[in-house]
């Protein structure tokens, strides 16, 4: 059976439940997974049904098991599951998996649960497929009007960094047909940045994290000084020859940290539009998980549902979020990585603002080739997020399964992706799992 029968499958079995039923879904609370859950809503809701969305934050268990004393009929989990069959086998009730984590257990149907994991059926889930692309094939076999929902499938995979170096697998496919029934567009090649003055446009990039200039003011009005641009200048404004000389001197800047060449072509390139949503894709995908990521999961939810009446709010949030997390990223920058052996990592007073650096560190400053490792230490327990470079998985590197091994060791639970996992673990010290970290990391390189 291929993955078309068990989306049928799915499909069938959401249909077998009469219209008044409330559907439960239970998704991520990154970009990925709230544009999972955004497809979701939009395709059940057109269907008639009724819909109650909950976006998770790891440790998943305590909610997991918080729904065992509702009322549902049918649940739905996105972009999540695969970790986490155990606890959702307890509950009891009818369950669909769309997910694209590595999976515990290779079973495609598991008690009343259907397991659709893109990895089981051959599909790379680092690279080929996010979790808004499962939900998005889903809603598809659900009523082939959905393919307007395909936006949000491109957001998703955006915001799991899987268009590095182009789409590729679904995620092409899904792209190609987007831009064949007029969704989308592709715009000329520029920065990721927005139309306010350029002198805060650059000091408030995070990603790009522009090496010494990001969160540094008076070293983008000096730049700006330099490439002769008035500093109240707004990108769109620029001719030809002022956007080449701001675009070299900024990737000068990028290069000087050996960022890899995927993330060096994200720089300048041509941006995925749609009449549908205000600003380029990669800017409303990192507007999503920043807004989330500040805390309300909720509000990034409802901007994709109805995108003109939550924009401003959204963006607004997003700026202060990632001023914030900015003022870290420079005092990481002046001495606060540490390093080891074989890894780098920082402390972060929240897992979320870890979730977001880790991948910023890892893609724009010098880690010499080393995964990045966020740490928190919450409830005597310590949530960690890592990161990798493409080379370094490239190279053998899997942090998914490094993270799962350090949850047997330790006890608590851990996965993800080659690239990006997480996990939080107990009983164990900040020391000791550091120290068991960078000499797991030192054999995976023998
Ligand atoms: O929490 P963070 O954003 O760092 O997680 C990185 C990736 O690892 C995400 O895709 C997340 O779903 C996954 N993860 C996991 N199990 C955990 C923690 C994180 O699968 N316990
Ligand atoms: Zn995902």
């Amino acid at each position: 059976m291929n993955i078309e029968d068990y989306l049928k499958k799915s499909v069938e079995k959401l249909r077998s439940y009469p219209k008044s039923t409330r559907i439960r879904i239970i998704s991520h609370y990154d970009t990925d997974g709230i544009c999972s859950a955004a497809i979701l809503v939009k395709s059940i809701e057109r269907e008639g049904f009724d819909f109650h969305v909950s976006l998770l934050n790891h440790p998943f268990r305590e909610e997991l098991e918080k729904l065992g004393k509702e009322e549902n009929d049918l649940i739905i989990f996105s972009d999540l599951g695969s970790g986490q069959i155990d606890l959702i086998k307890n509950l009891n009730v009818d369950s669909i998996i769309l997910d694209h984590h590595q999976p515990e257990y290779r079973d495609l149907i598991i008690d009343s649960i259907i397991q659709i994991n893109s990895n089981l059926f051959g599909i790379d889930g680092n690279f080929e497929v996010s979790g808004a692309g499962l939900c998005y094939l889903f809603a598809r076999v659900l009523n082939k009007e959905n393919v307007d929902l395909s936006v949000f499938s491109l957001l998703g995979a955006i915001g799991d960094k899987q268009n590095l170096g182009g789409f590729k697998g679904i995620n092409k496919e899904i792209f190609e047909e987007a831009r064949k029934n007029n969704l989308i567009k592709v715009s000329r090649a520029s920065l990721k940045i927005g139309n306010g003055e350029l002198v805060d446009e650059i000091t408030n990039s995070v990603d790009p994290f522009y090496p010494r200039l990001s969160g540094r003011i008076e070293e983008v009005e000096n730049l700006l000084d330099r490439v002769s641009i008035p500093k109240e200048s707004r990108y769109g404004d620029l001719n030809n020859e002022e956007r080449k000389r701001l675009h070299s001197f900024l990737m000068v800047s990028l290069l000087k940290n050996r960022i890899e060449p995927e993330v060096a072509d994200e720089v300048i390139k041509e941006r995925i539009v749609s009449d549908k949503l205000p600003m380029n894709f990669d800017i409303i995908s990192e507007m999503i998980d920043s807004c989330s990521k500040s805390g309300d999961p909720g509000l990034a939810l409802s901007f994709c549902l109805n995108p003109e009446k939550f924009f401003e709010i959204v963006k607004n949030k997003s700026e202060e979020y990632k001023r914030k997390i900015l003022e870290k990223l420079v005092r990481l920058e002046d001495g606060d990585l540490e390093e080891r052996e074989n890894m780098v990592y920082f402390l972060s007073e929240r897992a979320s603002e870890g979730s977001y650096m880790s991948g910023i560190v890892s893609n724009y400053f010098d880690c010499k080739a080393k995964p990045v490792f966020s740490f928190t230490k919450k409830n005597g327990k310590i949530h960690v997020s890592c990161r990798a470079r493409r080379r370094a998985v490239e190279q053998g590197l899997d942090l998914g399964y490094l993270m799962r091994e350090v949850a047997d060791k330790f006890g608590g639970a851990g996965g993800g992706h080659k690239i990006a996992a997480g996990g939080t673990f107990e009983n164990t010290s900040l020391e000791e799992l550091i120290e068991f970290i960078d000499s797991m990391l030192g054999k995976n390189e023998s």
